[in-house]
């Protein structure tokens, strides 16, 4: 970003695509982490005189209006955030946000509606996408430059992400460049042991990180809902828990391949519904009960990992170990997320990836700077650490 402030912004409409992808309850937001990660290179353009033009999605739209998923109360989080006003386009690149963008002034803050309104963003099509593209250079003009800073969408090869930076004169924002940097430190000679914590619903979604971190540390620790696939792939019963048939047998040669770093848990907190007041109990993975499910790690599966994790040097987490969000079923993922914070306190480098655990820490009342870093990047940071090309990244490096 410094380049291009170098290089003057004042009077230049700049275009900024941010990770503004935050949760919400109805239009209440329950975790504006990503809206206050990526203030820092909006205000500098700001503060420097630039016409700053955002562009964001929120959620999965099905690539037309749909009021569900407005930018609206990211709008309102984003000027108090910001401490300055901040419009909202009522749509993409259409007649409202030509005409905003037209009347900006020096240092004003224009937020376009959900990019992902527009089927083009996401489009299979590349000359679709780069229509897209090109009506947002319309936005910004001759002058305008493109500023990359939503790190959580550096691995979606979308128009507002890829095209638009192959058509102005492109920076990475700082959010960008301080996620690469932190996630850089854990590729290249992390220090050791080397700990990795995966969780989430869905196995299928971290096979390929699994895959390719599994030789390269010294302990993979699994839980989540993700778990009980590997628990059906022993050939232990798991009752209602989720479990991906489809993955049995990866899982199965995952477990024979690398026994000596995965570690699963031993003891589970099982429920007789989905619900926060769902009746509960722990119970020994190998005793889940016909018509139950596993929520939670156990407790002495906590204890078996915080061993662990307390002596890591490098330690990175992805995903939920239950679900957290019951506080019934919170007590894994606390305990893991203290057993990380206490590693850190005894120098340990430590990274929180994915929005669900990040969201978790702030949820559950843990302090954020008991971790060396919290990525906003969920799939981004996964994709990084598998050694992916990330096509938001390489377009910037072009
Ligand atoms: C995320 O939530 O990880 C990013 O905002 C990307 O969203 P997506 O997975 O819908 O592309």
């Amino acid at each position: 970003l410094d380049d291009l402030l170098n290089a003057g912004v004042e009077g230049r409409a700049v275009l900024v695509r941010s990770d503004l992808n935050v949760p919400l309850d109805g239009d209440r937001i329950t975790d504006p982490g990503r809206i206050i990660a990526s203030a820092p290179t909006l205000k500098a353009l700001a503060e420097a005189g630039a016409k700053v033009i955002v562009t964001a999605h929120l959620g999965r739209p099905k690539g037309e209006p749909d009021p569900q998923y407005s930018l609206a109360p990211v709008a309102v989080k984003l000027a108090e955030v910001l401490g300055r006003n901040v419009q909202l386009a009522g749509d993409v690149v259409g007649q409202d946000a030509l005409a905003r963008a037209e009347g900006l002034t020096d240092g004003d803050v224009l937020l376009l509606e959900n990019i992902r309104f527009d089927p083009r963003e996401t489009s299979k099509d590349e000359a679709e996408r780069t229509k897209l593209a090109k009506a947002l250079v319309e936005l910004v003009g001759d002058d305008g430059a493109f500023v990359s800073d939503g790190f959580g969408v550096v691995h979606r090869a979308q128009a507002s992400v890829y095209e638009v930076a192959k058509l102005l004169p492109h920076y990475a924002g700082t959010l960008v460049e301080a996620e690469i940097k932190v996630l850089g430190k854990l590729t290249e000679e992390p220090e050791r042991p080397y700990a990795v914590v995966l969780g989430g619903s869905k196995v299928s979604d971290k096979l390929a990180v699994i895959e390719a971190l599994a030789p390269k540390v010294d302990t993979l620790v699994i839980g989540g809902g993700m778990y009980y696939t590997f628990l059906a792939a022993q050939g232990v019963s798991v009752g209602n828990s989720l479990c991906e048939e489809s993955m049995i047998d990866t899982c199965k040669a995952l477990l024979e391949q690398y026994a000596d770093v995965i570690h699963i848990p031993q003891d589970v907190v099982i429920a007789d519904s989905f619900s926060a007041d769902a009746e509960s109990k722990i119970v020994s993975v190998l005793e889940i009960p016909d018509g139950w499910m596993g929520l939670d790690i156990g407790p002495q599966s906590v204890r078996r990992f915080a061993a662990i994790l307390t002596s890591a040097k490098t330690v990175f987490w992805n995903g939920p170990m239950g679900v957290f969000e019951f506080e019934k079923f919170a007590a894994g993922t606390k305990g893991v997320a203290e057993a990380i914070i206490e590693a850190t306190g005894k120098g340990a480098y430590s990274v929180v990836g994915g929005g669900d655990s990040a969201a978790a820490v702030r949820q559950l009342g843990l302090p954020e700077d008991g971790f060396s870093h919290i990525s906003t990047g969920g799939g981004a940071s996964l994709e990084y650490l598998e050694g992916k090309e990330l096509p938001g990244i390489a377009v910037l490096e072009g």
